[in-house]
């Protein structure tokens, strides 16, 4: 499978913003990763009326792909109905930085994602907690 050009990602990202629950902002976020075998998977956030509980369109993406087994990522498109764009929050860095650190991230506003910002998740998240001593990663 080949990877998804950026724009084909951004577009599954945007697609995944219909399934959104997002009652409490109004705010549909998604976010579409694409791995080295050329899949992709999407996320978008879910809202809780207990706010803290809130998941960012990023980190459903994330787990899915992750409990679906995938472990290699090169790319992920996360589109946000604002301008600027949103980046992701401190908590999806830090978890993109463990599994998904090698991916270039591209965010883009939902309603106009002409406009694209580039980075790469080593960028985002610079002097990342990336390993407690003595442990290695079992699985
Ligand atoms: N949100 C995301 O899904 N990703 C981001 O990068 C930033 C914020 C969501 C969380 C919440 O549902 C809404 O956007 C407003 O913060």
């Amino acid at each position: 499978m080949e990877t998804p050009s950026r724009d084909n990602l951004i577009a599954a990202a945007i697609r995944a913003t219909d399934h959104a629950c997002a009652p409490y902002s109004g705010l549909r976020v998604g976010a579409a990763l694409a791995t080295s075998s050329g899949k992709v998977i999407t996320g978008a956030n879910v809202e809780s009326v207990s706010y803290g509980l809130t998941c960012c369109a990023e980190r459903i993406a994330l787990f899915k792909a992750l409990t679906d087994g995938e472990r290699d990522f090169e790319a992920m498109a996360l589109v946000s109905p604002a301008s600027p764009a949103f980046t992701p929050c401190g908590a999806c860095r830090q978890l993109l930085v463990e599994y998904a650190a090698n991916a270039v991230l591209w965010c883009a506003d939902s309603r106009n994602p002409s406009v694209i910002k580039s980075f790469t998740v080593k960028e985002l998240m610079p002097e990342a907690l990336i390993s407690l001593p003595n442990h290695s990663k079992s699985s």
